[in-house]
This record gives structure tokens, sequence and C-alpha cells, in this order.
């Protein structure tokens, strides 16, 4: 476990690489792709209000204690937590919240990488079959694709070899220049795409609808949905987030040359706060265009395949714009799947494997997966568990139980079973208010908020 562990034991160049990097791995689908379909599954403001507490009471709170976690143990998050649960003097079960999150990120990476495919198709489609497209045959593509296995099996399979060939290069090197460029042309680009947004109609119904709470319309499956995705959308509850945080320096040298301890109360509240950003962003490009064309907010996760083609359709070089446009969403999901891959691939160089051939196992054993979800849009539409497709089952399973289910037990061992003076050492808060603050948090107001989530969702309260 030493000299095999050695290269997963580097650090981050500096905070900023390490916010880069997990707000990298944050933002992606989840914001631009879920977040406006299920806002517009279930019913806008209400939603939006609720996830935005989600995110500020437990999310953050959490992140802290999954980066904190992560930098301590300095491992891949099963080991890590053997480590903490040995300093801790508890059993080394707790390891199992490791491969619990291990699972949940494998299982989310076989269906993630269909949906990204999508982008990818859509990169090419833009300057070509989408060309001065409206509504119906902006529709009827997504429609094709959909109903072609064999397309969506290969943008599913070329997403999952560029997975595998980042992980297995061991993840800084290439990443780190990659998000360097990636995340800020990313920014830009939604900036533009908000302009254009909000001078072209529909705007302000878009945000009526995404402001305006109305808690009648909020059913108990969209709690626990909302609690589900603040879990996806900030990459906690499965250890990337901790994985990541062991690479994390506990110092850096500052402009004058001396060594400053890196904060990761402030560090969080800044992928938080990018995070989010984005998803709001995406919602206000994505909604003014089916108010404006008269779409439908509920329509499923065809929503950003259906919505922004036909604004880049109708805007003055547009395709070439659109093209664009999925690219950068490529390289938001790219970001992000290899970071749902690396804590297994961690765990495996550390029991003795080489990089390149976990990386290549695990990448071929999802991709195998990921062929369910491809079915599940096409052939295999009718076949349901518990009324859901392959892809459905999977996405709830995973988001909606497994992700806060990790979330609950890293926040109970953070505020419960670690030693105090352990924790409040590797947070290294300047403030103790703000410790208490957190806490609380992660004691109190995270389980119960977590537990009462899961009880309303299976109708117990
Ligand atoms: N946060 C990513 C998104 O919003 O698309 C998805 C994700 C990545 C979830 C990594 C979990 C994770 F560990």
């Amino acid at each position: 476990m030493d000299n095999s562990s050695a290269p997963l034991n580097g650090t981050w160049a500096s905070r900023w690489v390490f916010i880069l990097a997990a707000t990298g791995s944050a933002v992606g689908l989840g914001n631009i792709w879920k977040f406006p379909y299920i806002a517009g599954e279930y019913g806008g403001g209400a939603f939006v209000l609720l996830y935005l507490l989600i995110i500020a009471l437990v999310g953050v709170p959490v992140m802290v204690a999954e980066v904190m976690m992560g930098r301590r143990g300095g491992m891949s998050p099963v080991n890590s937590m053997k480590k903490l649960a040995g300093q801790a003097e508890v059993t080394s079960r707790w390891k199992a919240l490791g491969y619990l999150g291990a699972t949940a990120g494998f299982l989310i990476l076989t269906f993630y990488s269909v949906i990204a495919g999508w982008a990818l198709y859509y990169i090419v489609a833009m300057p070509t079959v989408l060309v001065g497209a409206d509504t119906e045959q902006v529709a009827a593509v997504f429609d094709g694709l959909l109903a072609s296995p064999m397309t969506m099996l290969l943008c599913h399979s070329v997403f999952m070899l560029l997975t595998v060939v980042v992980v297995l290069q061991g993840i800084y090197r290439g990443l780190q220049r990659a998000v360097q460029v990636l995340m800020p042309a990313l920014f830009v680009m939604l900036l533009v795409l908000l302009g254009y947004a909000a001078t072209s109609g529909g705007f302000n119904e878009a945000l009526a609808f995404m402001f305006t709470v109305d808690f009648s319309k909020l059913s108990s499956e969209a709690v626990l949905v909302a609690m589900g995705h603040s879990f996806f959308t900030l990459s906690l509850g499965l250890g990337a987030i901790m994985a990541y945080g062991a690479y994390m320096p506990k110092e850096v040298s500052g402009k004058d040359g001396r060594r400053r301890p890196v904060s990761i109360g402030s560090t969080v509240l800044t992928i938080a706060f990018l995070d989010t950003l984005v998803a709001l962003v995406a919602g206000l490009c994505i909604f003014p265009v089916v108010f404006a064309n008269g779409l439908e907010p509920g329509a499923g996760p065809g929503l950003l395949f259906q919505t922004l083609p036909l604004a880049f359709a109708q805007m003055p070089a547009g395709i070439w714009f659109g093209g664009l446009f999925f690219v950068l969403v490529l390289f938001a999901a790219w970001s992000s799947s290899i970071s749902l891959l690396e804590p297994l691939v961690a765990w495996l160089v550390e029991a003795g494997w080489s990089r390149p051939r976990a990386a290549i196992v695990l990448g071929l054993a999802a991709w195998l997966i990921g062929i369910g979800s491809v079915l599940s849009f096409n052939l295999w539409s009718d076949k349901t568990l518990f009324g859901e497709t392959v892809f459905g089952t999977l996405d709830f399973l995973t988001t909606n139980i497994m992700l806060p289910l990790g979330g609950l037990l890293i926040a109970i061992f953070a505020g419960w079973v670690m030693k105090d003076s352990h924790a409040r050492k590797e947070l290294n808060m300047a403030s103790f208010k703000v410790y208490l603050g957190w806490r609380v948090a992660v004691r109190i107001i995270a389980p119960l908020a977590i537990l009462a989530v899961f009880a309303h969702g299976i109708g117990l309260i």
C-alpha cells in the first residue's frame, strides 16, 4: 500500500487548482442538463428555493466534512475511512462508507456517460442537421437520437474512452490544464447565452417560473429529489470530493514566501457558489426559450437538448455557437466523470493494481452496464422496475438514496465519531464561531434534515 500508492499522494499545486478540480467535478451535467429539467418537472420556484436551502444548510457543511476527512485521510476514500476510524478508535467497518460511495460513483458513471454522449452527438448535429431547425425539427432530431441505440452506443463509448484516458494517466496533469481553460470558457459562454435569453422574450416568464414560490406545487417526491440533487450537483456523498481532498495541500506558499494554511471552509464556499451560479444561469438560459416557443417546462431529460438548439438555430452564427456550447457541456461532463471513476481507481491502485489496468477494467465494466441505460430510451423503454427504466432506476437509486445516505454517514462521522480536536485542527478555522456553526450543522442539522427527507420520501412523515 505504500509504494504503489505513491502517485496518489501527490498534492494539487495550489488551493486554486483544488478549487478548479473540485468545481470541475461539481459543475457538470447536473447543473446544465439535470437541474433545469427537474426544476421544470417539480414545479419551479418552490423546488428551487428548497434546493438552495439544502445546499446552504446541508450541502456546504457536508462538503466541508468530506474535504476535511479526505485531506486528513490522504488516501482513497476506502482507506482514508479505515485510517480515520483508527484515529477515532472505532471499528474499521467505517470503511464501508468508502465502498458505498465508490459503488455509487461507479453506477452514476454508467448513465452519466450515456447522457454526456448526447452532448457529443449535438456537437456534430448542431452545424449539420440542426441548421435553421424549427421546434418540430429540433424535436425530431432528439427523438431520432433516442430511437437509435447504435448512435447512442457509439457516443457513450467515445465518452467513456475519454474518461478512462484521463484517469489512467493520473488525474491532475492533463486535467489541471484542461479545467483552467475550460471552466472560465464555460462561464463566458453561459453569460453570453444569458444575454441572449434576457433579450429574446420569455425571460420574465422564466424568472417568475424559477423564483415565484408556490409550496402547493411541492410533492414529497420533490423534497427527496431536491435533497438528492443537492448532493449530486456538489458531487457529495460518494467520496469524489474526499478523494480530491486527499490531494489538497495543508499549506501553500504566499507571495511573500511564507507558508499559509489552506482554509477548507472558504474553499468549499467558493466551489458551492460557482456550482449554484452555473445551475441558476443554465435555468435562466433554458426557460426563456421554453416559454417563448410554447414548449413544456416539465419535458424531462430531453429539455436541454430540445430548447438550446432551438435558440441556437435562430441566432446569427448560432450553429457554430451551439456546437461550441455543446463542446463545453462535454468538457463540464468530462471533468465530472473522471471524479466519478477516481475513488475506485485510487482504491485499486492502493491495493496494488496499476493505474491503467484499474481505469481500463472499471471503465469497461461501467461501459457495459451503461448499455442498459442506452437501451432504456429505445428497445427496453417498456422494461421497467418499480415503474422506472434501467436508467431511471439507477438514477433514482444512486442520486436519491445512495448519495444522501453517504452524506448522512459522512456528517455523522465528522460530527459524532471523529475527535473534536482532530476536526478542529484539520479545519483550522480562523473563527471559533464559524467552527461551532459547522459542528452544529454536521452533528444535528444535516443528519436530521437527511433523515426527515428520507422519511418524507417514503411516506413516514
Ligand atoms: N456533480 C456532477 C454534476 O453535477 O454533473 C455529477 C457528479 C460528479 C456527482 C461526481 C457525483 C460525483 F462524485
